[in-house]
């Protein structure tokens, strides 16, 4: 038996970020070609300085593109939660 106390693993939020990012977007958005939603490129010229306005977004969609569905809402996520992919998404380049 060890007596040294179990330190807690510290999840960063860029590895959150990252996490979420491939865990739930990746399914609908690829980088450059069109999956269920929009390109991340497409995205990230939208939304460049703006990570902010990704969380929103994503807690409360609106439908903006008539030739896509409505994205359904990730508000299951918390707001850092959301922060973290939001700026993840915005670092990708591939
Ligand atoms: C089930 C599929 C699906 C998932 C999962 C999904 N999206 Fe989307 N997303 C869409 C669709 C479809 C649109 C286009 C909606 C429209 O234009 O009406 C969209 C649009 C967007 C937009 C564009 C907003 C704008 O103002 O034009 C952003 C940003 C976005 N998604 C971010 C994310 C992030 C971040 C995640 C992961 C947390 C995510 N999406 C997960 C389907 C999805």
């Amino acid at each position: 038996m060890t007596s040294k106390p179990v330190t807690p693993r510290v999840t960063s939020l860029s590895g959150k970020g990252k996490m979420t990012y491939y865990g739930v977007c990746s399914g609908c958005h690829s980088y450059s070609t069109r999956l269920i939603g929009p390109p991340v490129n497409v995205i990230q010229a939208l939304y460049k300085d703006n990570p902010k306005g990704i969380a929103e977004f994503i807690a409360n969609p609106t439908h903006k593109r008539e030739d896509y569905p409505e994205m359904p809402p990730q508000n299951y996520l918390s707001e850092e939660t959301r922060v973290a992919v939001a700026e993840y998404m915005l670092t990708l380049k591939k």
